[in-house]
């Protein structure tokens, strides 16, 4: 989970990582009282997950409460990079003596983690990295060793920070450390780390993600820090259910059971989808991944038809199952279960739902699927059978 800056910085204060006092905002009324609040000039800047800002006009400079409430009502609501400001951070503004960067990062490639840090920041960092790559110090950082200070000191030697910040410097590294592997961030980065005149080392600007693999053992963080103003709905509500759903552009809702089964499951309905193209099927791809795992009880599976379901998108559902340690005739009897659950919750099916079922005990689920002969359920015994028709099911919208 990336990460706003306001809450980036907010973790950077718990750790006692020097940032300016900060008020995050959502009308431009409240921006005025901010400024007023801190007192003094404030920098006014826009909150949305992506670089650029101020490039794009959404980091001011703010003299007084007058000119805050100026900037914040142009910077709510501008659009950086496709995304909708609807926060600004009012921020104490720093006199600034020289920018640097500053950060942390798995280093996936080399399976260890990277300290990045240079004395010229500000910029573009990605800028920098190309045309003056030896401007930028990359270190590598063992992850049991950890950084202490003689580590956080060679960071900032090779970065070629000030000598006269070294000690600040080294006490920042620090404790941005502490930072990246007490939340378990996969990335910490700061840029611009500045120099004030009067020779104190502050973070003005913060990016941290957070790995969500970790997110149980920092539910506090991840539930608090949480935005799902950006996500799909269905993404947040299958969430909720502890569903592991993806929504895509399709018409053919699928669920299956594993997600390797469910990824070639996609790949098998595009492909019908393209065959069919030319004749009824123009564009018919995959409407969303969706793994029900092992297990697929009757709730889990009615779950999913929910979800699928709630997508006025999906012209047809297929799923596809394939027997395993849960076998058929259980994920047949899910299946009928999840039909009546669902028409217990007052939602008739009215699109037609494609079963393959294979694997363990494959004969029994498909003669309990036939037995029950739900009227919009369809099977096919094949997995290019069963996406084939889903698809057509999808292009002509007519039923089983
Ligand atoms: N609190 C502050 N006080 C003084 N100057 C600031 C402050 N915050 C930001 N600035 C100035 O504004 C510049 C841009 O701010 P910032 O780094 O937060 O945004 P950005 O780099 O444009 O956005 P992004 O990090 O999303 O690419 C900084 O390099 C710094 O010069
Ligand atoms: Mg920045």
């Amino acid at each position: 989970m990336d990460l706003f800056e306001w809450q980036a910085k907010e973790l950077f204060g718990k750790y006692a990582v020097p940032i300016t006092r900060q008020v995050v905002v959502t009308t431009a009324e409240q921006a005025r009282a901010a400024a007023e609040h801190l007192g003094g000039p404030v920098m006014v800047k826009a909150q949305v997950k992506a670089g650029g800002r101020g490039k794009a006009g959404g980091v001011k400079y703010a003299a007084t409460p007058d000119d805050a409430e100026k900037h914040a009502r142009a910077i709510l609501g501008m659009q950086i990079k496709g995304l909708t400001v609807h926060t600004v951070l009012i921020s104490e503004a720093a006199d600034i003596g020289a920018e640097y960067y500053f950060s942390f990062l798995l280093d996936r490639g080399n399976r260890t983690y990277l300290a990045m840090c240079s004395a010229e920041g500000g910029m573009e960092i990605e800028q920098l990295a190309v045309e003056k790559p030896e401007a930028l110090a990359r270190v590598p950082v063992d992850p049991v060793a950890g950084v202490d200070e003689a580590k956080a000191l060679e960071i900032a030697e090779k970065g070629a920070l000030p000598e006269n910040i070294r000690d600040q410097a080294v006490d920042v590294i620090v404790k941005l450390w502490d930072v990246f592997i007490s939340e378990e961030a996969t990335l910490v980065e700061v840029n611009p780390l500045v120099r004030t005149p009067d020779g104190q080392v502050l973070a003005l600007d913060g990016k941290v993600t957070l790995d969500d693999n970790a997110a149980f053992r920092h539910g506090d963080v991840h539930d608090a820090y949480r935005d799902n103003s950006a996500t799909d709905p269905l993404e947040v509500r299958a969430k909720e259910k502890g569903l592991n759903y993806v929504k895509l552009e399709g018409s053919v809702g699928i669920i299956g059971n594993g997600a390797g089964l469910v990824m070639s499951t996609l790949d098998v309905v595009a492909y019908a989808g393209e065959e069919l193209a030319g004749t009824a099927g123009k564009g018919v791809r995959p409407a969303n991944f969706l793994d029900i795992g092992g297990g697929a009880s009757a709730e889990v599976m009615a779950n999913g038809l929910e979800i699928v379901l709630s997508d006025p998108a999906v012209k047809s559902v297929f799923v596809n199952v394939f027997g395993g340690i849960t076998s058929c005739d259980a994920v047949a009897n899910g299946i009928i279960s999840a039909l009546g659950l669902l028409e217990g919750r007052g939602e008739e099916l009215t699109r037609p739902l494609v079963v393959r079922l294979d694997g363990n005990n494959a004969d029994e689920g498909r003669r309990i699927l036939a037995e029950a002969g739900h009227p919009m359920v369809e099977q096919v015994d094949t997995m290019d059978g069963a996406a084939r028709r889903a698809a057509e099911l999808a292009a002509t919208g007519s039923g089983a």
